[in-house]
């Protein structure tokens, strides 16, 4: 495996493989990352995984300080999934000057995720085209954790006409049913006890849809009270369309979305669900 830090190192190997999968990441990889470089290789001939802790996309309060950072451990665990190649750059290569253009997402942007970290989409998307037009890769993999991520980085690809197929790969999940997360190693111990809830909550809404309840606004509420209720500080928990678009009690696709603190760490999550058909 290949570890490039300069962009011209980058080029030369680019130069020297056709056929490649970029899976963007910010490092301290975990099992979930490795399962998109899985992915990524069964969709390509060759993978490079990009490690950078994009400053573009945290807002001045939130972490991007404390971001967990452990390269050397990320090559290793790489190195074994079968990686080709890690891109690598620092802060300098990417913006030799401040960042002057920026990619204007849609309104999309400011919803859920967005409404509580304003101009975070916006940084994503600079970032993730900036390393689509340096890595030029054909595939390029995201996790649907991140779902509002893959939906503003698909339509970006689509409006822009950026030539790559976006691939997604599944959550992968610890036992007790906690996301794989990178932030999760911030959690104390008895917050990791907690933490589980989160992906609890959206499934009780889930068996709530399947059993028929379509006041959107009740389930979202209750569930956001449950995980207030258990110390937790709930940003949103939203019922939409797969698009992201507002749902329908007409509609039998839904993705249940959340997002909440728990201490100084926001978690995310969602539930993709089908329900029958309403009669
Ligand atoms: O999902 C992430 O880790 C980041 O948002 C990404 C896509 C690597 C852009 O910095």
């Amino acid at each position: 495996m290949q570890v490039l830090h300069s962009l011209e190192a980058l080029h030369n190997w680019r130069a020297a493989h056709t056929d490649v999968a970029l899976v963007p990441t910010m490092g301290n990889l975990h099992d979930g990352h490795l399962a998109l470089v899985e992915l990524a290789r069964q969709h390509a001939a060759h993978v490079v995984v990009s490690i950078f802790v994009n400053p573009l996309q945290f807002g001045p309060n939130e972490d991007f300080a404390r971001y967990p950072r452990s390269f050397d451990a990320d090559c290793a665990r790489l190195q074994s999934a079968g990686a080709d190649a890690v891109f690598a750059p620092d802060a300098a290569a990417l913006f030799p000057q401040p960042q002057r253009y920026h990619v204007e997402p849609p309104a999309l942007a400011n919803e859920l995720c967005g409404a509580f970290r304003p101009g975070h989409f916006r940084g994503v998307a600079t970032i993730v085209l900036k390393l689509l037009n340096l890595v030029q890769p054909r595939i390029a993999v995201f996790g649907r954790k991140d779902y509002q991520q893959l939906a503003i980085i698909r339509g970006l690809c689509a409006d822009l006409n950026v030539p790559v197929q976006i691939i997604a790969g599944d959550t992968v999940r610890a036992a007790d049913g906690l996301a794989l997360s990178s932030r999760n190693g911030f959690l104390s111990a008895d917050e990791r006890a907690e933490a589980p809830r989160l992906h609890q909550a959206l499934n009780e809404i889930g068996q709530q849809l399947v059993a028929g309840q379509r006041d959107f606004a009740t389930l979202e509420h209750a569930a956001a009270q449950t995980l207030a209720k258990h110390g937790w500080r709930v940003d949103y928990i939203a019922i939409r369309r797969l698009d992201l678009a507002l749902s329908d009690a007409t509609d039998t696709h839904f993705i249940i979305l959340g997002a909440a603190h728990l201490g100084r760490t926001r978690l995310i999550d969602n539930l993709e669900l089908t329900v029958a058909e309403n009669l």
